[in-house]
């Protein structure tokens, strides 16, 4: 019988991180996410791989600065967290349901930033968020690490459907969302919390990537049909 594992608890000892895992065999659905071919999702002059033990001051950077802490959901990284994060992202990726790859430049394999991923609980729906490192913004690299994880993630199977969220007035995000061929679907009041202990109304995008057999369904993403009415999702901000 095939044999399944799941982590449970990543302990850090001395000699290192010891991840726990649960062995189970009676569920077909793994935690985590397929191995990249590879190791590197290739977008033109950038790639995706995972996280690598040297990429805890990336993190840090893009976790603390000033813009990334205006649109933040969560408090900002310490160095200890980063190093942490970034030293089990491998695990991570494979063995739970959320995970981060790192935006590498092919020239000099410098970590810019990173693409954020979050299964939701419909099958195959990824919930995507992305960082790039504020010496690196304002070349697209946001944009085209998306399209290119979307585009790896719909060929490999693992999702169709990508969602994510902005805070009204990031102005930066919406447009990487709009460059990497998201949707404008509808505000959500009250759904992002703010750091300041607030609340922001989402914006919400999406992107579908319809492949083979599947692309025979009904998914015209600008059109959604709600009791009986089919509500155009044009822009309206
Ligand atoms: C949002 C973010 C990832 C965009 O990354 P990026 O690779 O710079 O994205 P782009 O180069 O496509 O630029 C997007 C927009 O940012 C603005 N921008 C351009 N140059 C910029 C610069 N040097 N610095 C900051 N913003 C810039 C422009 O409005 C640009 O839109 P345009 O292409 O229509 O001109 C980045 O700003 C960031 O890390 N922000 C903080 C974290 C965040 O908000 N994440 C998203 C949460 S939903």
């Amino acid at each position: 019988m095939e044999r399944k594992m799941r982590l449970v608890e990543v302990r850090p000892t001395p000699a290192g991180h010891l991840a726990v895992m649960e062995r189970f065999d009676d569920w077909n659905e793994p935690d985590g996410f397929p191995r990249i071919a590879g190791e590197q999702v290739v977008a033109g002059e950038l790639y995706l791989r995972n996280l690598a033990p040297e990429d805890a001051s990336m993190i840090v950077e893009c976790d603390n600065d000033e813009l990334s802490r205006r649109w933040a959901l969560f408090p900002g990284s310490t160095q200890q967290r980063a190093e942490n994060a970034a030293r089990r992202g491998y695990l991570d990726w494979r063995l739970t349901d959320r995970a981060a790859l790192t935006i590498a430049q092919s020239v000099d394999d410098a970590p810019v930033g990173l693409i954020k991923v979050r299964k939701l609980v419909p099958p195959g729906v990824a919930d995507v968020g992305y960082q790039v490192r504020p010496g690196y913004r304002g070349r697209s690299y946001a944009a085209r690490a998306l399209e290119a994880f979307c585009r790896w993630s719909a060929a490999v199977g693992l999702f169709h459907r990508f969602e994510l969220g902005i805070k009204p007035g990031n102005t930066a995000s919406i447009r990487v969302a709009e460059k990497a061929g998201f949707t404008f679907e509808g505000r959500r009041a009250a759904r992002l919390v703010d750091l300041d202990g607030g609340r922001a109304d989402e914006l919400h995008y999406a992107r579908v990537i319809l492949t083979g057999a599947r692309q025979a369904a009904d998914s015209n993403p600008a059109h959604i049909t709600a009791g009986g009415h089919t509500v155009s999702t044009t822009r309206t901000h």
